[in-house]
C-alpha cells in the first residue's frame, strides 16, 4: 500500500499553473487561510478550503498532519546544481580572498580542472555517498526536486560515471527528493584537448551525446569567453536539440558574451547565471520564453554584481532561483540564503522568490506540468514552515525556517 497524507488547517500559499509564471504574474500567489490537502499515491487529489474537502475519505489509511498555524508551500525546486564531484577546493577560496580571479585560477589549471582530476579518481560509490549528504541537507531546507549536472569528467567514461551516480541517487528507495540529470560535458575544455576546443566539441557531439541519451534530460554548456564561445556553444546545443535533449546554458556569468541572446535563438529551457546579461539578452529571453535562472549565492561568493532580476521581471520574463551548489564558485546549497540575497540585493519580493523557487524552477527543468505548485494532479511535494507568515523566508537570513518537508506524499525531513 502506498503512503498517503492529509494535511489539514494549513495556510496554503502557492503559485498556480502548469507553466512558468512570467513578469508581474510571478508575484501573484493563491493564499487559502484554512486549507486541506489530500495526497493519494503520491499525487495531490484535493487542495482547497478545509470546509470543502471530500467527506468520504477513508482517513484511517492516511497520515494526518495538523498544519494549523503553519504555511504550506510547494516543495522547492533547486534547478541548477553541480552536486556530484570529487575532492574539495578550499585553497582556491583563499586565493580568491587574496585577489585572484575565478577565471585566472581556471586558466592556470585549477578551478574546474582540479575537480575533474579528483572526480576521475573517485569511485562511483564515493560520488553517490558524498552527493547523498548534500541532498539530505537540501531536503531539510525544503528541496523536493534537485537538478544535478555532470561536467567534472570531461571524458566519456567519467561523464558516464557521474550520470550513473545521479541515476542511482534518483532510484534509491526512500529517496528524499527527485534528482534530475543534466549532461554538462562542455563544462571546460579538458587538458588533453587544450587549444583544440573544436575537436572536444566534436567528441561531445559524436560520442557523448548519443551515448548519454536517456540518461540526461538536458544538455548544458559553460558558454563563456575563453571556454566555449558562442559558435562552439551553438554548434553543440543544436546537435543536442536534434538528438532530443532540452537545452540549458551557463550564460553571461563572467563577461557579457551574448549567451542570453543565444539561449533565446535556440529556444532553450533556461539560461542561468546572467550576471552580465545585456539588455538585448533580457528582451530576447523574455520574448522567447526562456526561464532566467538566477544564482545569487554564486554572485555573493565570487563578489560579483547580482543578476538583474527586476529587469527580467519588468521585461515580462520568468525568473527562477537556484543554488548552483558546486565545489568552486559557490560551495553552498543554502536555500534560506538564496532567498535572503534575492530579496535584499536583487529586489525580488517574497512572493516572487516563492514562485521562482517552485513553479518557475520546475519550468526550468521542463517539469511544470507535474510539480511546482499545490494543485490536483501534481506530485505531493510540500514545505511546511514553522509559522503562518511567509515573510519569515527572507527574514531568517541564512537560517532555516522549514519545519517539515514532504516529498511524494511522505514526510522526509522534520526539523526541531
Ligand atoms: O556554475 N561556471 C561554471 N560552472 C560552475 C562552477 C563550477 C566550479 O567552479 O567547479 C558555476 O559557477
Ligand atoms: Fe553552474
Amino acid at each position: 500500500m502506498r503512503k498517503n497524507i492529509i494535511i489539514e488547517h494549513a495556510t496554503m500559499v502557492t503559485p498556480l499553473g502548469r507553466k512558468a509564471r512570467k513578469g508581474a504574474a510571478m508575484g501573484e500567489l493563491s493564499v487559502t487561510a484554512d486549507a486541506t490537502v489530500i495526497v493519494t499515491d503520491g499525487i495531490i487529489e484535493y487542495a482547497g478550503p478545509t470546509e470543502g474537502r471530500p467527506a468520504t475519505r477513508p482517513d484511517e489509511h492516511y497520515t494526518l498532519l495538523d498544519a494549523h498555524g503553519n504555511v504550506l508551500l510547494p516543495g522547492f525546486v533547486d534547478s541548477h546544481t553541480h552536486l556530484i564531484f570529487g575532492g574539495f577546493r578550499p585553497d582556491e577560496f583563499g586565493w580568491r580572498l587574496r585577489g585572484e580571479s575565478y577565471m585566472s585560477i581556471m586558466e592556470r589549471g585549477g578551478g574546474i580542472q582540479s575537480t575533474v582530476n579528483a572526480t576521475r579518481e573517485a569511485s562511483e560509490d564515493e560520488l553517490v555517498e558524498k552527493a547523498q549528504w548534500f541532498i539530505d541537507r537540501m531536503s531539510e531546507m525544503g528541496v523536493t526536486t534537485v537538478e544535478a549536472k555532470s561536467g567534472y569528467g570531461l571524458d566519456s567514461d567519467t561523464e558516464l560515471k557521474m550520470l550513473d551516480a545521479i541515476e542511482r541517487l534518483a532510484c534509491k528507495t526512500g529517496q528524499r527528493a527527485e534528482v534530475v540529470a543534466t549532461f554538462l560535458g562542455a563544462h571546460a575544455v579538458p587538458r588533453e584537448y587544450a587549444g583544440r576546443t573544436g575537436e572536444y566539441v566534436d567528441l561531445i557531439i559524436n560520442e557523448m551525446l548519443p551515448r548519454f541519451k536517456g540518461k540526461a534530460k538536458c544538455c548544458d554548456v559553460f558558454c563563456e569567453k575563453n571556454v566555449f564561445e558562442l559558435e562552439d556553444s551553438r554548434r553543440l546545443l543544436e546537435a543536442a536539440a536534434a538528438m532530443g535533449y532540452s537545452l540549458k546554458l551557463h550564460a553571461d556569468e563572467i563577461v557579457t558574451l551574448g549567451g542570453g541572446e543565444l539561449s533565446a535563438s535556440l529556444g532553450a529551457l533556461s539560461a542561468d547565471h546572467l550576471l552580465h546579461v545585456s539588455d538585448e539578452g533580457v528582451k530576447a529571453m523574455a520574448e522567447a520564453g526562456v526561464v532566467a535562472t538566477l544564482l545569487p549565492l554564486t554572485a555573493f561568493a565570487l563578489k560579483e554584481p547580482y543578476a538583474p532580476a527586476r529587469k527580467f521581471i519588468e521585461a515580462g520574463a520568468a525568473v527562477a532561483l537556484a543554488t548552483d551548489l558546486n565545489p568552486g564558485s559557490c560551495f553552498s546549497g543554502s536555500i534560506p540564503l538564496t532567498i535572503a540575497l534575492a530579496c535584499i540585493y536583487m529586489k525580488m519580493t517574497v512572493e516572487e522568490t516563492i514562485t521562482a523557487l517552485t513553479l518557475n524552477g520546475a519550468a526550468a527543468l521542463g517539469m511544470a506540468d507535474r510539480i511546482g505548485s499545490i494543485e490536483p494532479g501534481k506530485r505531493g511535494d510540500f514545505v511546511m514552515l514553522g509559522c503562518d507568515n511567509y515573510n519569515v523566508l527572507p527574514y531568517y537570513v541564512g537560517m532555516n525556517c522549514v519545519k517539515t518537508t514532504i516529498f511524494d506524499g511522505r514526510i522526509v525531513a522534520q526539523n526541531p
